[in-house]
Parts: structure tokens; sequence; C-alpha cells
């Protein structure tokens, strides 16, 4: 079978629309029609060729989509049902799994290979060479093959387009807020970064019951989005916001701090402590350069205060729980998933869509895709 899909060729070059082919599923595995997918981050980080993947590479890793056939043993989705996919697979049956952090699924181990967890390619390009997906998905496409462990079921009357933001941007913001960061009733939190991740940490601080929840961002337009999901400050630096913490918390200093910006650096993560007090908690999720050095602290500040560092997969969610329940709290209307999405964009725009991205222009872009 043929499809359209956005293909990473070379590192640092733009994405190209290409014709694929597909192959029909094999056991335990899916075709899925993509309707909608997210433009997150990470994509970028791979395009820029700073997190070193396999290519050529189909990019995309945050969608939605119909089933339209599977694969011998597939029980949990049948052909017809709605499904978001999960960044990361959940096989059920791994340590981690087992022990309530699928998040951490061992079947995640290509992600940036682009094969599937059994190691098979499932689309060539025209020449036949192998061509991966971004962690086993390759969303920005029309279909896909993926892994029976990368799909969730859904109900089937919520709009396929923006349940995709729900695959990663959302559940990983809102995990790391509530599951990762733990934020507790009264805290005090910092959230450095207000993009498509950073926007629902605010969500999730708020649903924590937050007291004051601080937003560092350089761009003007996330600062008034913040406010508008609930943040109660927003700052441009640092440095504004420094003065402001210590004033609210009588010197004591935030609980909790988040960093989501685009890019990890030591500099950011400095900033992260020095604004948290005792018994603070920096939440990593950002990713950068697979060697960059993102985390140099003060390690007798670390251990007089007490604080502690924590790195952020998927906000620290079981898949199979958590994209459910976001969009059971959507549907009952208590989480916003309309207002995240700023910009459409269709297959042949993917590459303006990151343009617009490192303009500061979208909270959350959105391509959407109506392959028949
Ligand atoms: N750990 C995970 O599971 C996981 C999952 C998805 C994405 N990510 C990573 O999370 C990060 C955020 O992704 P996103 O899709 O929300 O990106 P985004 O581009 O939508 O948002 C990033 C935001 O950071 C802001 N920013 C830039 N420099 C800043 C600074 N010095 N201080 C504060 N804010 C700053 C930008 O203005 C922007 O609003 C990326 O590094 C991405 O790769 C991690
Ligand atoms: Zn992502
Ligand atoms: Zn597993």
């Amino acid at each position: 079978m043929k499809s359209k899909a956005a293909v990473l060729l070379e590192p640092g070059k733009p994405l190209e629309i290409l014709e694929v082919e597909l192959v029909p599923p094999g056991p335990g595995e899916v075709l899925v029609r993509w309707t909608a997918s997210g433009l997150c981050h990470s994509d970028l980080h791979v395009i820029g060729g700073h997190l070193p993947a396999r290519l050529p590479m189909i990019m995309g890793h945050e969608g939605a989509g119909v089933v339209e056939e599977v694969g011998a043993g597939v029980f949990s989705v049948a052909p017809g049902d709605h499904v978001v996919c999960s960044f990361l697979p959940s096989c059920g049956r791994c340590r981690w799994c087992a022990s309530g952090h699928s998040n951490l699924c061992n079947d995640g181990a290509n992600l940036l290979e682009g094969c599937l967890p059994n190691g098979r390619f499932t689309t060539a390009l025209a020449d036949g060479t192998a061509v991966g997906r971004m962690c086993m998905l390759g969303t920005f496409s029309e279909r896909a093959v993926v892994a029976e462990a990368s799909t969730v079921k859904i109900d089937d009357w919520l709009p396929l387009d923006k349940a995709a933001l729900v695959g990663c941007g959302v559940t990983t913001g809102f995990g790391a807020a509530v599951n990762t960061a733990n934020i507790r009733t009264g805290d005090t939190v910092v959230i450095f970064g207000c993009g498509g991740l950073g926007i629902n940490a605010v969500q999730g601080a708020v649903h924590a019951g937050a007291r004051y929840i601080f937003v560092i961002d350089p761009e003007p337009r996330k600062l008034q989005w913040a406010i508008e999901f609930g943040a109660t400050h927003a700052f441009s630096s640092f440095e504004q916001a420094q003065p402001v913490i210590t004033e609210v918390t009588w010197g004591e200093g935030a609980d909790k701090a988040i960093v989501l910006a685009g890019e990890a650096d030591a500099t950011i993560t400095g900033q992260a402590f020095a604004l948290t007090g005792k018994r603070g908690e920096i939440v990593l999720v950002s990713m950068g350069a697979s060697d960059a050095m993102s985390v140099t602290l003060p390690g007798t500040a670390l251990s007089l205060y007490e604080k502690s560092v924590k790195g952020c997969l998927f906000g620290s969610a079981n898949p199979r729980h958590e994209i459910p329940r976001l969009l059971r709290m959507y549907d009952a209307g208590q989480y916003k998933l309309d207002e995240l999405v700023t910009s459409t964009y269709t297959l042949d725009e993917i590459n303006r869509g990151y343009e617009d991205m490192q303009n500061g222009l979208n909270l959350r872009g959105l391509l959407v895709l109506n392959a028949g």
C-alpha cells in the first residue's frame, strides 16, 4: 500500500514529502490511518541532528487515527476503532510495565531506530530502502503499520484531531506536574517554557491545587496564554521572576520547578535549582543534544537543602491509563484541548509548521490529514 509521508533524509535538511510503500500488518501489528498529528519539539531535535536517529525516518510521534486492519493475534483493537498512539509502547509484560511504569517499557528501545519492537521495518522508500518511523509511529504520513503495544483505544465520539495531542505533549506536560513533580495542594511551582508541554504542566498544576504557578518564557505570546490557562504569574526571564518568588514565598523559594523549555541546558536547570527552596524538587523534561551536560549543580546546596533532581519521560505516565483519563476529563469539560491548537497545517506545509514553532508562534501546531 502506498502512503504520502514527510521523510527526513539528512539531518539539518527540510523534510521531504515522498510516496512510501507499506507492508500489510504482521502478527501483533496494526494498520492505522492517521487523522491528525501534533508538532512536538522532540522531532526538531532529530531534524536538527542533535538527537542521532537512524535515517531515513518518517517524522512525527503525536498522532491519532482509525484502525484499518490488524495482524494475527491483535485483540485490544479492531478495524474501525479510534486510537491515540502513545509515543512509548507498553507491552504489559516487561518489568517496567508490570511495576506500573510503562512509560519505561523495554519495547521503547527502538524509538530512534524507527523499527517496530520486533525489529521489523514496515515502510520502504520507492527504491526499496527501509525507512524508520519516529518513535515507531511516523505520524507525519497518511498511514502506518505500528505495534499493537503503541495503540490506545479511545471513545469514538471524541474529536480525533484534538485527541492526537494526548499521544505526547499533553500527557507529558500534565504528568510532569501531577506525577513526576507530584505537586500538592498549596505548593508554589515554577514552570520553565510554555510551549506544547509547558502549557499542559500549567493545567496539571491547576488541577493539583498549586497556590502559585510561575511561568518563565522569553516569548510574550506564551506568557499571555499561560495566564489564560491558569498561571498566577508569568515572566519573560529568571531575573524578573526571582524577586517575586522570594517575596510571595516569604523567602522560602518554590516547592517544585519543572523544566520544559525547547532545549535543555545547564543555565536553565541552574535557574530552576536556584528558585526552589528546602526539599525543592527540580523536574527535567526538556531534551537537547544527547551528549550535552545540561545539569551542573552546586552539590553542597543540594545536600544541605535536601533538594532533588528528577528526570521525566512521558510524564511518568502509564499510557493506557493516562491517555483515556485525560480524554475523559476533556469530555467532562475539565481539561482544555481545543485551546491548545493555535495553527493547523497540511502535510505539504509541515516544514512551515516547524519554522512557526521556532519563531514562537504556536502553543501547539497540528497537522491535519485527510487521506481517503
Ligand atoms: N521527556 C519527555 O518525555 C519529552 C516528551 C516530549 C518532548 N520533550 C522535550 O520537551 C521540550 C519542550 O517541548 P515542546 O514541544 O513543548 O516545545 P515548544 O517549542 O512547543 O516549547 C518550548 C518553549 O520553551 C520556551 N523557551 C525557550 N528558551 C527558554 C528559556 N531560556 N527559558 C524558558 N523558556 C524558554 C520557548 O519560547 C517555547 O515556548 C523539548 O526539549 C522536547 O524535546 C520531552
Ligand atoms: Zn513529543
Ligand atoms: Zn513493557
